[in-house]
């Protein structure tokens, strides 16, 4: 079923599903912004800025994910998303920003330097964008660790788009974006002891704060680290994660936090942070001490360190009152004009226009089904006019023992009236290449 609540923070690259394919290889030309052709689709290579990538069996990108490379919303000072952005990096003065590594990188950046497991399913060409095996759309900052660690810097802190195929709502958008810490120093207690003293002279509680999380074999200190070492890294990871949050949420009333065990390849113990947000708990980052590996392949071995990654659009959702998160993408004057940078106001939403419902059913074929890629066609065919997509009926004929499914989709612009033909026309050919791609029998 189609999650309806707020999911920003996907964390993926620790949860399971299972493998899809999927293969929309539009032939398509096109460039956009007079002044940044950004790409183009050919027959046999997808170009980006300038670079070429041969396809193959692996090549999933489309027009419409291509066409948001370039936009950089958490470098456009007047958009939430940079907003937030710079309000984190306010938090961790003395750490050097990388705001502009490039979102295309290979699989080993985005998986092998993390130690993703090759089966891993968050591989799967039905979770990412792959211009070829070897190339994708990252889907997660970290994806930039080791270029970070290259840097010589012991603190830096990375944003930057990432991109992952996934449902539509009002909350879920295939790119979103993401902040990534990291903080390393000597493995010795003595030095660690004295860096957390340092930082924790500047407590501020204002939170309700929740961390009932003890270390056990399943969330374990890595062997190679003493378990000394290892409570003092978290400690200075926890404070300063707490510390960030109530800076952020300093005007929000009764906020709570909580912070829950984790999993991820790349860090050992793991967490994640939830916030209590009207009632409901919601993901916001996750986090860990750094795998020994990544720290010792990166020439460091005398070092500890620990690091997070952290969902850009949920949290401005909250601050800013955003209740649709194809809003950030908007470049209407009305939404945009609303912000000013270094400033969280809520948003006063400028008129709702009415939508346009339509209902898709049909029989499915023999085989698996994957809603990501089914989402990701609807959204190829009609774009940001898509508001929600909707599973509102699943059986099996008793007899046949065919399956059937009706899906709700929900047209609705964010800045004009649509018509009911405009939308019939959209219709039309959504049916038309569902067929096509998903052999269904449309009903
Ligand atoms: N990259 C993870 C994700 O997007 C989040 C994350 C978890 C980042 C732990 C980290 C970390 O740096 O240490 O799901």
């Amino acid at each position: 079923m189609l999650a309806s609540s707020i999911r920003i923070q996907r964390v993926s690259l620790g949860r399971y599903t299972t493998t899809g394919s999927c293969g929309l290889l539009n032939v398509c030309k096109k460039t956009w912004y007079s002044t940044k052709p950004a790409f183009e689709i050919k027959e046999n290579e997808t170009v980006i800025n300038g670079k070429s990538f041969d396809k193959d069996e692996w090549t999933n990108v489309t027009p419409a994910i291509l066409a948001k490379v370039n936009r950089q919303l958490h470098l456009q000072p007047k958009n939430p998303i940079s907003i937030i952005r710079q309000l984190i990096e306010s938090n961790f003065t003395d750490f050097k920003t990388f705001n502009e590594f490039s979102p295309v990188v290979t699989t080993k950046q985005n998986f092998d330097d993390l130690y993703i497991p090759k089966d891993h399913p968050s591989r799967t060409k039905s979770d990412n964008y792959y211009f070829n095996k070897d190339t994708v759309l990252r889907a997660h900052t970290s994806a930039h660790q080791l270029q970070g660690l290259a840097s010589g810097e012991n603190k830096f802190l990375i944003s930057g788009d990432v991109y992952r195929r996934d449902e539509i709502d009002s909350s879920h958008y295939p790119v979103f974006h993401q902040i990534e810490g990291f903080f390393y120093l000597d493995n010795d207690l003595t030095k660690l002891q004295n860096e957390l003293n340092r930082v924790q002279a500047t407590e501020t509680p204002n939170i309700e704060l929740v961390d009932d999380t003890v270390i056990k074999p399943e969330n374990p200190v890595q062997a190679c680290h003493s378990s000394e070492a290892s409570d003092l890294i978290a400690a200075h990871l926890k404070h300063n994660i707490n510390t960030m949050i109530r800076n952020l949420f300093a005007d929000e009333k009764d906020l709570k936090v909580r912070w829950i065990d984790a999993y991820f390849p790349f860090t050992s113990p793991s967490w994640e942070v939830e916030i209590l947000y009207k009632g409901e708990w919601l993901e916001v980052l996750g986090c860990g001490v750094v795998n020994q590996k990544i720290m010792n392949g990166a020439g460091l071995d005398n070092k500890i360190g620990w690091a997070f990654g952290m969902g850009l659009e949920r949290l401005a959702m909250v601050l800013f009152g955003i209740p649709d998160i194809r809003l950030f993408w908007s470049e209407d004057s009305r939404f945009i004009d609303q912000f000013t940078p270094g400033k969280i106001n809520k948003f006063v939403p400028f008129s709702k226009f009415p939508p346009c419902i339509k209902d898709i059913s049909f029989w499915l074929p023999e085989g698996e089904w994957h809603e990501n890629d089914f989402c990701e066609l609807i959204r190829g065919e009609a774009g940001d006019i898509v508001e929600n997509v909707q599973l509102i009926d699943d059986f099996r004929h008793p007899k046949n023992n065919k399956r059937s499914l009706c899906y709700r989709i929900n047209y609705r612009s964010m800045d004009r009236n649509v018509t009911n033909d405009e939308i019939n026309e959209i219709q039309e050919k959504v049916r038309r290449v569902v067929q096509e791609q998903f052999k269904v029998e449309l009903r």
